[in-house]
């Protein structure tokens, strides 16, 4: 399978007993299941197909960072990717372009493949003001790898239509990641720009089977098992 799909968990479930029934429900070839911290181990014991990615990381290796989780450690559990500047982070603990690069630099030195999440506000939409933002995301986000010639997985998730039943249209989809890829232009990493925001089992065909959307980073609908499958099912339908 071409397509990425990406399961992001956020906060959810509360206990480790349903972690495990929702990683070994959902355990399919091509999907990287992102579930809280505390879970890692155990949905990594439950995967056998399915791969393990982070929903965040620190940008230091180990010292006096309360709360932090660092990249060794999250190497040590066996994660592959990680997310990095999704924008609730960005609103609820004021995460900065700057501290997102810092993030992105220290994934790539530990061998972790970053999924970089951008996008626009509704007020920023409504303002013409998305051009200037993603052109800003990307810019500084990427700024400390410019040389990186790895993989370096890029979500364009529009603000508004996260977890609001209201996804993007695929053509504007498509507007925006060739955007992305003009801007990323002068970056030599290998990278791959995949949509998120309200995706499910009955809109998914709707961005899959264009090409330039190389896959969907899914929210809600990814806390159903049935509703991941079919998503991959579709996923693997279109490459
Ligand atoms: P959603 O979330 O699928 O619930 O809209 C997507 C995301 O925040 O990554």
């Amino acid at each position: 399978m071409n397509k990425i799909i990406i399961a992001n968990w956020k906060m959810n479930p509360q206990t480790e007993e349903e972690a495990i029934n929702l990683a070994q429900d959902s355990d399919v070839e091509g999907l990287i299941i992102c579930p809280p911290f505390p879970f890692l181990p155990a949905v990594k014991n439950s995967i056998r197909k399915a791969t393990l990615g982070a929903q965040d990381m620190f940008w230091e290796e180990s010292g006096a960072y309360t709360g932090e989780v660092s990249g060794p450690e999250l190497q040590d559990l066996g994660v592959e990717y990680v997310i990095i500047g999704h924008s609730e982070r960005r609103k609820n603990l004021s995460e900065t372009d700057e501290m997102v690069a810092k993030k992105m630099e220290a994934a790539i030195r530990n061998d972790l493949v970053p999924i970089l999440c951008i996008g626009e506000t509704k007020e920023e939409r409504d303002n013409n003001k998305t051009k200037e933002v993603l052109t800003r995301e990307l810019t500084v986000g990427l700024g400390l790898i410019k040389n990186y010639t790895g993989e370096v997985i890029i979500a364009y998730e529009p603000i508004w239509a996260i977890g609001t039943g209201i996804p993007d249209t695929p053509e504007n989809i498509i507007e925006m990641i060739q955007l992305i890829k003009e801007t990323t232009e002068g970056f030599k990493s290998d990278s791959k720009v995949i949509y998120g925001g309200s995706v499910n089992s009955d809109n998914a065909e709707q961005f899959l089977q264009h090409e330039e959307i190389e896959g969907a980073l899914v929210g809600g609908a990814s806390l159903r098992s049935d509703e991941i499958k079919n998503i991959i099912k579709i996923a693997k339908k279109h490459g």
